[in-house]
């Protein structure tokens, strides 16, 4: 897909990985819908992106909330009339061991609401953005692209059931969504980072960060612009289909 004009959907967008996406897209003349539910840095990163040229536009959109996503879809196609590119890349993370005992005495447990919160983001987010997205593709007769962000954690991280659950669902969304959609001339990839110098990963305590990085055969974290290099080349090269493409330094769970 050549880049240039094209309207692309990057959800997450205000910050992290999904801003450094925003830019890149921008540089190569994509017009673009950030998705966030923080107003104050979406309007920031819109803003940002306004004074590189970059025909962007701001949605405050949850997008677990199915209303919301499919207004959200309509109103893209409305404001931009056409729909080339979604980027599923909002997501979060809600920590915990499974359980914690103290010999036989149990400490804590996963809590229910920590296993929704993140699967109603990580899971149910990336599948309605997904069916919306590819349904007002496929009504507005646009070629498409969806990127899928998964994770490294997808194989199972201590301490991330409902995290490495979410992101394993992401990664078998991808394959399903290649070979159905392939007909509508959408394709479908998956981005499966390691750990990323953002917020999610930075904000985290630095003793737990360093003996992550000890792990990494590169020995520091990948920086956003290194995982958005493959969003551009899955856009651009027309034969990648329903594969998961993991940069991750080398590091496996
Ligand atoms: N940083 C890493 O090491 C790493 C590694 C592997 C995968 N990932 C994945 O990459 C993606 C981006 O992560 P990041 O590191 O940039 O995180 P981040 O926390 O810096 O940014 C996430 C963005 O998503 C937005 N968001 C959260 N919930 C939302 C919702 N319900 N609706 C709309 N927007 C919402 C947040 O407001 C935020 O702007 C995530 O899917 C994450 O799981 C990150």
């Amino acid at each position: 897909m050549d880049l240039k004009g094209k309207v692309i959907v990057i959800t997450g967008a205000a910050q992290g990985l999904g801003f450094c996406m925003a830019e890149q897209l921008a540089e190569r003349g994509a017009r673009l819908a950030l998705v966030d539910m923080n107003q104050e840095r979406l309007d920031g990163a819109v803003e940002k992106l306004g004074t590189i040229g970059c025909d962007a536009r701001g949605y405050k959109v949850n997008v677990a909330v199915e209303d919301e996503v499919v207004a959200l879809f309509a109103s893209v196609c409305s404001d931009f009339g056409a729909l080339n590119g979604l980027i599923n890349n909002a997501g979060i993370t809600r920590d915990h061991m499974l359980i914690k005992a103290d010999h036989r005495e149990i400490r804590k447990k996963m809590s229910l609401d920590e296993w929704n919160a993140v699967i109603a983001v990580n899971q149910t987010g990336v599948f309605l953005c997904g069916r919306e997205a590819a349904a007002n593709m496929v009504t507005h007769a646009c070629e498409g692209v969806i990127v899928n962000i998964s994770s490294i954690s997808r194989a199972g991280n201590m301490g991330q059931t409902n995290y490495s659950a979410s992101k394993a669902a992401v990664a078998a969304m991808t394959v399903c969504w290649a070979k159905e959609l392939a007909r509508h001339n959408i394709r479908c990839a998956a981005i499966a980072p390691g750990f990323t110098a953002t917020e999610m990963v930075t904000s985290m305590n630095q003793t737990v960060l360093d003996v992550i990085t000890a792990q990494i055969p590169l020995r520091r974290l990948a920086e956003p612009e290194e995982i958005s290099r493959a969003m551009l080349e899955i856009f651009e090269n027309d034969y990648i289909n329903g594969r998961i493409v993991e940069i991750d330094g080398g590091l496996r769970l």
